[in-house]
């Protein structure tokens, strides 16, 4: 590309924006729900920031027409959600709830009638809080849940929605949840955490199947990495090898199965200390290894990691590839995370858009033909609202100019990338930080739910209505 061409994205470019039922939806109680285990992890002193908890969040649950009025506003193209499961079939187990389903067909029908194509994730780490008491994702049986949970959305919403997702990021539900503990539901078992990815792999095989059975036949359906772009610290073949088994941990225990149909050996060599993997049964990988219509990928920094000498602290900051994310089931003293230098955002992220193309163009040699999306990108900021209540937030302006810029540089090399999802369309509850960190494009006054579209959300309509970045 030569300097100062516009860059202009196709005119069929989905433009959208992200978010998660438990992040916002609030109405913990209401209408037959029951706690998932994100509800009972926030509940638990200690483990979420300030004590937050997602029982109202952004109240989602009844303001979402406002929210689609929101989106129709900024001229969003497409709106990536989830399901709550405990919303849908309260116990994991039997007949849905009605009013449950009924909750997210008016939701599609909203988004539908201002031309906002739906993009349905089944899975976004809120497991019913009695399939987790039943053994949660390390146990087998967790997998043939979800099939069927699967099923029941799938004949509900089939003939309405056209995108479907298994999972949102299995390796958080695996490691964060099972290994370091850091996320719901906090148990910090090294083999569980094993068994939870494959267990998660197996259930996004089943429901593949389960869905293919019961949705029409154009239906696309696909599953949401956050593939590790694993740096290694020097070019020591100590340091690169830190980096390969970071990836194998991270990213391959996950795209092997299902781009293509078995895990990696050095995976499996890597973590025989701690599982002889006897999970494994023979026909999973096949299972696991269903035909895929597009591949979701979300991105929001890059790794550095270098050979652990003994003793040495690691300073990686938290979350996507750092110290949080240990006990590495068997790598957590061979390996090291590192502050790569640079500007960050408030979640102690360095910045860094390269790391996006690099992605993307990974899965494009690695998964010819299939076309990808990125299901989340952006970053959370100190937003300062001005006198009269609107955020200026030009760092988010910068990180998405960047990222995008990213994304159209990696299409010009040939990756064939569909859409764009702005994580996140509101400020949410934010996981283990609670509310302490905004990553919405929408300000939501937490004491009122007010939303106030910020300088960013203005931005991005732009954007979306150029169809091309400004220079
Ligand atoms: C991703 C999650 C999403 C959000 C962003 C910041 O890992 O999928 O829910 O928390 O990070």
């Amino acid at each position: 590309m030569t300097e100062n061409q516009p860059r202009v994205f196709p005119p069929d470019f989905l433009w959208g924006a992200a978010t998660s039922s438990y992040q916002i939806e609030g109405a913990a109680r209401e209408d037959g729900r029951t706690p998932s285990i994100w509800d009972t992890f926030s509940h638990t002193p200690g483990k979420v920031l300030g004590g937050d908890n997602g029982d109202v969040a952004a109240d989602h649950y009844h303001r979402f027409r406002e929210d689609i009025e929101l989106m129709s506003g900024l001229g969003l193209g497409g709106y990536r959600f989830s399901v709550s499961w405990s919303r849908v079939q309260p116990t994991g187990r039997g007949p849905a709830v009605q009013r449950g389903l009924d909750f997210y067909r008016e939701l599609v029908d909203g988004l539908l009638e201002r031309g906002i194509v739906p993009s349905l994730t089944l899975f976004h780490w809120d497991l019913p809080q009695e399939l987790e008491d039943a053994g949660g994702w390390p146990a087998r049986e967790t997998a043939e849940r979800f099939a069927d949970y699967a099923a029941l959305v799938g004949e509900a919403l089939g003939d309405r929605v056209g995108m479907w997702s298994t999972h949102n990021e299995p390796f958080c539900a695996a490691f964060l949840g099972y290994g370091s503990g850091v996320h719901a539901p906090g148990r910090t078992e090294p083999e569980s955490v094993l068994k939870a990815a494959h267990h998660l792999n197996l259930s996004h095989g089943l429901a593949t199947q389960a869905l293919r059975s019961v949705l029409p036949k154009n239906t696309q359906i696909g599953i949401t990495f956050n593939p590790v772009v694993s740096r290694p610290y020097s070019e020591s073949p100590a340091d690169k090898d830190a980096a390969r088994r970071i990836d194998a941990l991270q990213t391959r225990i996950f795209t092997d199965p299902v781009l293509h149909g078995a895990y990696p050996a050095d995976l499996k060599q890597d973590t025989a200390r701690v599982s002889d993997w006897s999970f494994l049964r023979d026909g999973d990988e096949a299972t696991i290894h269903q035909p895929l219509d597009w591949l979701g990928l979300n991105y929001y920094t890059p790794s550095v990691v270098s050979a652990a000498a003994d003793g040495d602290p690691t300073e990686g900051a938290d979350g996507h590839g750092s110290s949080e994310h240990s006990p590495w089931v068997g790598s957590a003293d061979l390996v090291r995370f590192h502050l790569a230098p640079g500007e960050r955002t408030e979640m102690g992220w360095v910045i860094d858009p390269t790391g996006l193309s690099e992605l993307l163009l990974r899965f494009h040699r690695e998964a010819p033909g299939l076309p990808l999306y990125i299901t989340e990108n952006g970053g959370a900021f100190e937003d300062k609202a001005d006198e009269s209540g609107l955020v200026h937030d030009p760092d988010r302006i910068a990180y998405l100019h960047g990222h995008l810029g990213a994304v159209h540089d990696a299409m010009a090399q040939g990756a064939d990338v569909r859409g764009y999802f702005l994580w996140s369309l509101l400020d949410n509850f934010e996981w283990a930080y609670g509310y302490s960190k905004r990553f919405g494009m929408v300000h939501v006054d937490f004491e009122t739910l007010q939303r106030t579209p910020k300088a960013s959300a203005r931005w991005y309509s732009e954007v979306i209505a150029a169809g091309q970045l400004p220079d």
